[in-house]
């Protein structure tokens, strides 16, 4: 028996957490499994309840979980809140609280969308990243931040870049026993030709490197790394990288795929891990069931691989995905043509059920 913890929060967060729900379900039953799941609140749905967004109390479930999906977090009604109230302060402080310092986010180009991407049918196809983003350090949690008043009156606000050996090699660490998984090759993206926070990861990295000497490692600047994502995106296999380029390369990457919509996410601890699609809350489609659920479908497959070991039953949830494509289904975020048919995000999810044996 398994326990899910689920965290729908904000915008489409509860229609492609139900759905991925259902689809959950449906390999419960197929493949004699248990999954036992509790719901909590996060973002802004737990501003409304306990105006803050995020609960010890949600954090303890999440601690005593198998594995945690979540939504999405965020949307109009809370932007103007000061900023560590807002929905996106809670993802961060569940990152934080349960330790997730490794965010897995493959970016794979399926046959059958080669052609929903901006980009060239030839640059795209085959494409297979796994981006290997750090999430719990990096400018995004680095201290002194703030904003502060100058002695002229006008006012300076600050963040600090800063990782510690530690972090860099188990992220590294993580990053090279992905790759051997894979085409053994891990590209670790920095800017240590001007920041010093990058001089130390790429000298940390290159040391942790010795102990996978089967993995090739490169290193790439983060600006060329972001011109080589689009010019000849077949070159890379694992990317490694700090938590604000991880964040922005990912999405780079997702369109790729023709639709953020597509990419799944998994982001790990020593123990615990919680598994969320790329994609944000998109306050402008919310509750019309327009959603593509396939990113947090996808993220269940990686959840009944990494946090339960079930790989088979992960392969046969990603074959339904690659399967419902095939057959021609899409929802209104991928392109399509007169062969295509348009489907919701309920919709969506019953067919690819209806794919799983
Ligand atoms: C992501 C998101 C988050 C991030 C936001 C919502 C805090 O953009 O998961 O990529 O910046 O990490
Ligand atoms: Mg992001």
């Amino acid at each position: 028996m398994y326990k899910i913890l689920t965290l729908p929060g904000d915008g489409i967060g509860p229609e492609v957490v139900q759905v991925a729900a259902q689809v959950l379900k449906h390999v419960a039953k197929t493949f004699h499994l248990v999954f036992e799941t509790e719901e909590a609140l996060i973002g802004g749905a737990s501003i409304d309840q306990y105006g803050k967004p995020l609960v010890d109390e949600v954090i303890q479930k999440a601690k005593q979980a198998d594995a945690v999906l979540l939504g999405a977090v965020g949307g109009p009604k809370w932007e103007n809140l000061s900023h560590h109230l807002k929905p996106e302060a809670g993802l961060l402080g569940i990152r934080e609280a349960l330790g997730l310092y490794a965010n897995l986010r493959p970016a794979m180009v399926y046959d059958s969308l080669v052609d929903a991407s901006s980009l060239k049918k030839e640059i795209v196809s085959g494409t297979n990243i796994l981006v290997v983003r750090e999430l719990t350090g990096g400018i995004y949690f680095g201290k002194p931040k703030g904003i502060q008043k100058n002695e002229d009156g006008t006012e300076r606000g600050f963040n600090t870049e800063v990782y510690s050996t530690p972090e860099i090699e188990r992220i590294a660490q993580k990053a090279f026993q992905l790759a051997r998984k894979r085409k053994r090759q891990v590209c670790s993206v920095d800017k240590s030709n001007v920041l010093e926070s990058s001089v130390l990861w790429r000298q940390v990295v290159t040391q942790v490197a010795k102990r996978f000497p089967d993995v090739q490692l490169s290193h790439m600047y983060v600006d060329n790394c972001a011109m080589q994502l689009i010019r000849q995106p077949k070159q890379f296999d694992v990317i490694v990288t700090s938590n604000l380029f991880g964040d922005i390369l990912s999405d780079e990457a997702a369109m790729l795929t023709g639709s953020i919509g597509m990419l799944p996410s998994a982001s790990m601890g020593e123990r615990l891990a919680l598994y969320e699609p790329v994609h944000g809350s998109a306050p402008d489609i919310a509750g019309q069931d327009k959603a593509n659920p396939l990113a947090t479908i996808l993220s269940c497959a990686m959840m009944l691989k990494y946090s339960f070991d079930l790989l088979d039953v992960s392969i046969s949830v990603e074959n339904a995905v690659k399967k419902v494509l095939e057959d021609g289904f899409r929802t209104q975020d991928l392109s399509h043509d007169g062969s295509c048919q348009m489907v919701g995000c309920r919709e969506m999810g019953r067919l690819v059920c209806e794919r799983i044996n």
